[in-house]
């Protein structure tokens, strides 16, 4: 016992305590993946691939209460061309969901009706991918892209138009005044305006690089967007990311981590300027999500490179500075440059072309 407690002895212990210290303690490196085993990660919690074939479509897409047909596709895509539904003939869905452009238009806040932009400073979403969501809007409050077809068509700021000027000017035509006939077999109504629409939007679904490492091609995709996907399944972006949409999923809390700023009453930009508002991020429009409680429809992040600027508000122009703040705010774990520049890599993997599905 004398011998063992020898001071040398004492150092030895100490010195071979210090020499296992790393492995002893939980590892803060990221975990690595064989690429089956990260695909399985995304896959086993419903991050599906974009289906390809049209039935497979229906399976994930079709609604019972709003069945699709071609003639039906075909008609709302018409109609979201159509810039005889606002006021003053000049702008469609179209002007604002620029389909090649990442589903939006790229400002920071819509602009509809004789250029007044959007009251609240909300910019577009996209509409690509959109249909799978659970709930649509910054705020979710439609519940699905039938229900949500009906807002902007009526909104002051959108198209301006009542549902019975939509309803007359269309019946002026003889084209839709046929087709509403073949499709519903109904007269021209509002509600059918917009199950066009919401059917046509079902099939507005991207699939891309990381659609075909879902797929089993394990070079879709680079190594550093493989370890910006492992970031992405395992530190928690995809608590809320989530789906085969990549998001809309749920509503959420942002920023949920807001520290001491909350606290002592005052609000603090992320550069530590003192800002008199209850959103500690530049605060445009003053829109607070569902319920003026901070709480926001997760979006879609399926062609998130193309859709700047972000946020609700448009008010952050870089992927980069996004994804930073997302980690401090949402995960309370602030990413290292270089994990951000993976993250984003694989960001970026979530651009896809529109799938163009054989409907038959
Ligand atoms: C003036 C620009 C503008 C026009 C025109 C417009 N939108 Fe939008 N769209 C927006 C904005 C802004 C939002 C977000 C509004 C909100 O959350 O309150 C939005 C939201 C949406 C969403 C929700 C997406 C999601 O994931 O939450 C869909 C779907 C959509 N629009 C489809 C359409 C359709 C269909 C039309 C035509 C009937 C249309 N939009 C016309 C600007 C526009
Ligand atoms: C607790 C839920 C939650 C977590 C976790 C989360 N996010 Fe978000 N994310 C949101 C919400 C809510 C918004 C919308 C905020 C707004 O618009 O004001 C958002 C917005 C975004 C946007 C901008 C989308 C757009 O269209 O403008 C990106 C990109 C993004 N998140 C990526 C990430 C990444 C990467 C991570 C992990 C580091 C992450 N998020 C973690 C909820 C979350």
């Amino acid at each position: 016992m004398k011998k063992l407690l020898h001071p040398v002895t004492i150092t030895l212990f100490v010195i071979i305590f210090i020499a296992l210290l790393p492995f002893l303690l939980p590892s803060k490196e990221v975990k690595i993946f064989t690429d089956d085993a990260l695909r399985q990660k995304a896959i086993s919690t419903n991050m599906l691939p974009i289906p390809k074939r049209y039935d497979e479509l229906l399976n994930v897409l079709d609604n019972p209460k709003n069945r699709m047909t071609p003639q039906k596709i075909a008609l709302g895509k018409e109609l979201f061309n159509e810039k005889l539904m606002s006021k003053d003939k000049d702008i469609a869905c179209a002007t604002c969901h620029l389909l090649d452009k990442g589903g939006d238009d790229n400002l920071a806040v819509a602009i509809g009706h004789r250029g007044l932009a959007n009251p609240f400073h909300l910019n577009s979403p996209t509409v690509l991918n959109s249909a799978l969501a659970k709930a649509e809007f910054w705020n979710g409050r439609a519940k699905d892209v039938e229900e949500q077809a009906g807002g902007p068509i009526q909104a002051p700021f959108e198209m301006n138009m009542k549902p019975n000027e939509v309803v007359q000017r269309l019946d002026a035509l003889p084209k839709y005044v046929s087709k509403f006939q073949e499709v519903f077999n109904a007269p021209i109504s509002f509600e059918n305006v917009r199950k066009a629409i919401g059917a046509y939007e079902r099939t507005l679904l991207t699939y891309g690089d990381y659609d075909r490492f879902l797929d089993g091609n394990n070079s879709a995709i680079s190594a550093k967007a493989k370890r910006g996907m492992t970031l992405f399944l395992t530190k928690g972006c995809k608590g809320c990311h989530t789906g085969m949409s990549v998001g809309g999923q749920s509503i959420q809390t942002f920023p949920l981590r807001r520290y001491l700023s909350d606290y002592m009453g005052m609000i603090l930009e992320p550069n530590l300027r003192i800002k008199a508002s209850p959103f500690p991020f530049e605060n445009r429009g003053g829109f607070l999500g569902a319920d003026d409680r901070l709480k926001f429809r997760v979006p879609i992040l399926r062609n998130i490179s193309k859709t700047a600027p972000y946020f609700h508000n448009g008010a952050v122009k870089e992927l980069k500075e996004v994804v930073r703040i997302m980690s401090k705010y949402q995960l309370g774990n602030e990413f290292t440059p270089k994990q951000i520049d993976e993250v984003v890599e694989f960001l970026k993997t979530l651009d896809g072309e529109l799938v163009e599905y054989k409907i038959e």
